[in-house]
């Protein structure tokens, strides 16, 4: 049976959280309790009813309904405590009859039935209960998620929160995600946490082997498949990869290159910073999604992240060059992320030197890098 997805909402780490606080209540019970509260017609009779809930819920003692009772047979259902209550506020502070049933409805229906789109498990009659899932542009990340087996030991790699939030908002339970430069493993870590098979190609067969070795030791609760492969994502047989495991396509491909030669990832030819110019590295860049981009399902995601670089006194917008690379091909735009870069040891000591480098030079240190949406036409 369906029911709602506590595990997605983990991310928020604070222990003392109110959003960690939940109720179990006797579903059953809970909706017929609602359904008698709908019959009533005086409004006053709904919000003595309502107020009786609302006291069952913060003094346990109270319960002679048997609505928080979980041994009693038949489904529970858990539910943030602070949002439930706000709900039945919202009934008490209704002022006509109409009203307060318009949002009994709406709290009936969000425990009674699971509304989700076609690339998501967001249960949407409870997007309420969602707050840790970004929606605005600007990202502001202060510190990285270092929970599980995350220790950010490579240099380059990105934070968990970006495979982690686009993987909630743009994957089911089971569904299979391909990372073309995987690195340290971040995505494939958190596809163990949330419930995602993931693919990771890498070029680097000591990075590879490394990442494999962290990612095995995330403990596997849903019982999913996490594999780095060592290769070129420029030219590996993608297809041969999706027969073994016996799957047609992926549903999320997510890219985080190189940004050009920033960081020298090896001294292989192939590789994406070894590239003599910024054309060959978007010709190489594009051959990465001709590569995958017929292995990826339609309607669904490919997530590019990526940073602008300098050379010779000028910015270079590797961003927005990577980006026309995919609307070239079957892509179509659906997001430009700004993301704040979060600030590295090595970084920290060279704040003063880098404020008078831009001050000297004109220009402005780095401090955002992009994460580009597009949609598979
Ligand atoms: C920016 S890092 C990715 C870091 C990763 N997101 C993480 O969190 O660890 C880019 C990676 O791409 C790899 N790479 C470079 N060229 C490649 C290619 N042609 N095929 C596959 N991987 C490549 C590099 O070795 C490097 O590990």
């Amino acid at each position: 049976m369906a029911s709602f997805d506590a595990d997605n909402l983990f991310f928020d780490n604070d222990v003392n959280s109110k959003k960690n606080v939940r109720v179990i209540l006797n579903k059953d019970k809970f909706i017929e309790i609602l359904s008698e509260i709908l019959e009533a017609n005086q409004i006053d009779i709904i919000r003595n009813k309502i107020f009786f809930i609302i006291n069952i819920i913060t003094h346990f003692r109270k319960d002679e309904e048997g609505l928080l009772n979980i041994d009693t047979n038949g489904d529970t259902i858990s539910i943030r405590k602070d949002i439930l209550i706000s709900d039945l506020n919202q009934i008490l502070e209704s002022q006509t009859l109409e009203r307060a049933k318009y949002y009994i409805n709406r709290l009936r229906e969000g425990i009674q039935k699971v509304k989700t789109s076609k690339i998501n498990d967001i249960n949407l009659l409870r997007w309420k209960e969602y707050d840790n899932i970004i929606t605005d542009s600007l990202w502001i990340l202060d510190k990285r998620d270092s929970s599980g087996v995350h220790n950010g030991w490579y240099w380059g790699n990105f934070i968990p929160q970006i495979p982690h939030q686009m993987m909630i908002r743009y994957t089911k339970k089971g569904d299979w995600v391909l990372d073309t430069f995987v690195g340290s493993g971040t995505t494939l870590i958190e596809c163990k946490r949330l419930g995602r098979n993931g693919i990771g190609i890498e070029l680097n067969p000591e990075v590879a082997k490394r990442s494999q070795e962290l990612i095995n030791k995330e403990e596997n609760r849903y019982n999913i498949i996490t594999d780095v492969i060592i290769g070129d994502s420029r030219t590996i047989d993608i297809k041969r990869i999706l027969n073994k495991y016996g799957i047609k396509q992926f549903q999320l491909i997510i890219m985080h290159p190189p940004y050009h030669d920033i960081i020298k990832f090896s001294n292989q030819e192939n590789d994406l910073s070894n590239a003599i110019s910024v054309d060959k590295f978007l010709e190489m860049f594009g051959e990465v999604i001709d590569n995958t981009t017929s292995y990826l399902e339609r309607g669904r995601y490919l997530v590019l992240v990526i940073g602008d670089k300098y050379s010779k006194g000028e910015w270079i917008p590797l961003g927005f060059y990577c980006m026309q690379e995919v609307l070239k091909r079957s892509y179509s735009l659906k997001s430009i992320i700004v993301k704040n870069f979060e600030e590295t040891r090595g970084k920290r000591s060279q704040k003063e030197l880098w404020r008078y480098r831009a001050l000297v030079g004109g220009f402005y240190v780095f401090k955002h890098e992009y994460i580009f949406l597009f949609k598979k036409k």
